[in-house]
C-alpha cells in the first residue's frame, strides 16, 4: 500500500508518519519512509540544489527538478518496495508539485499532471493524508528555523498552495482525507489509523 502525507510546513507530517509506521509494523508489516525530494543518492543532491538558498532557479526549472528526483525516488525505491508487499509512506509526493509548482507557481496545471506521469510511471498512492493547518499557524510554528529556498517565496505563494491543495483535495475525494493539523498529535494519529483500517481492512 502508498501512503502519501502532504501539508505546509509545521503541519506535523513527519511525527505522523513515524507514529504510523509504528503502527504497521506492530501489527507484523514491512514498511518504509521515504521524504520528498531525495531518498536516493541522486535525488539526495537534487534535493540540496532545490532548497539552497543562494542559488536563483527559475519556476520550470524548478518544475523539472523536482520531478527528476521523483523519477529516481519512484524508479529504484518506491515501485521495487511496493512489489515487495512493503507499506511505502511517503513525506509528500506529486500532489506538493501540483500545489506549489502548480498553484503557487503558477505554472500550467495540465503540463504539471504530465510531468507527473511522466515521472511516475503513472503511478498513484492509495490514499494521501492531507494536514491541514493555516499558514499563521505554521509560521508560527516555524518561526525558529532557518528558511530554506522555498519557505522564502513568501505569503501570497503559501495562500495560493493552500488553495491548491483545496482544490486538488476536492477533486480526489477518494484518495485525499483532509485532517485538521490543529489537533492533538495522539488525536490525529488515532483519525489516521481508522482511515487505513478502513482502506485495507484484511492487512
Ligand atoms: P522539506 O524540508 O522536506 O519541507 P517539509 O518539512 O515542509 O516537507 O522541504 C521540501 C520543500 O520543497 C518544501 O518547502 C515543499 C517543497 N516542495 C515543492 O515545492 N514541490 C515538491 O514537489 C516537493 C516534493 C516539495
Amino acid at each position: 500500500m502508498f501512503i502519501t502525507f502532504e501539508g505546509i510546513d509545521g503541519s506535523g507530517k513527519t511525527t505522523q508518519i513515524k507514529l504510523l509506521q509504528d503502527y504497521i509494523k506492530s501489527l507484523g508489516n514491512q514498511t518504509v519512509i521515504i521524504r520528498e525530494p531525495g531518498g536516493t543518492p541522486f535525488s539526495e543532491i537534487i534535493r540540496d540544489i532545490l532548497l539552497n538558498k543562494d542559488i536563483e532557479i527559475n519556476p520550470v526549472s524548478e518544475l523539472l527538478l523536482f520531478e527528476a528526483a521523483r523519477a529516481n525516488l519512484t524508479q529504484q525505491v518506491i515501485i521495487p518496495a511496493l512489489k515487495n508487499g512493503f507499506y511505502v509512506l511517503c513525506d509528500r509526493f506529486y500532489d506538493s508539485t501540483t500545489a506549489y509548482q502548480g498553484y503557487g507557481r503558477q505554472l500550467n496545471l495540465d503540463e504539471v499532471l504530465n510531468c507527473h506521469k511522466l515521472a511516475t510511471l503513472g503511478l498513484k498512492p492509495d490514499l494521501t493524508f492531507y494536514l491541514k493547518l493555516s499558514l499563521d499557524e505554521s509560521l508560527k510554528r516555524s518561526a525558529h528555523k532557518k528558511a530554506d529556498r522555498m519557505e522564502r517565496a513568501g505569503r501570497e505563494f503559501f495562500l495560493r498552495v493552500l488553495d491548491g491543495y483545496d482544490a486538488i483535495a476536492e477533486s480526489e475525494p477518494e484518495r485525499f482525507v483532509i485532517i485538521d493539523a490543529a489537533g492533538d498529535i495522539e488525536e490525529t494519529h488515532r483519525k489516521i489509523v481508522s482511515f487505513i483500517t478502513r482502506k485495507s481492512p484484511n492487512k
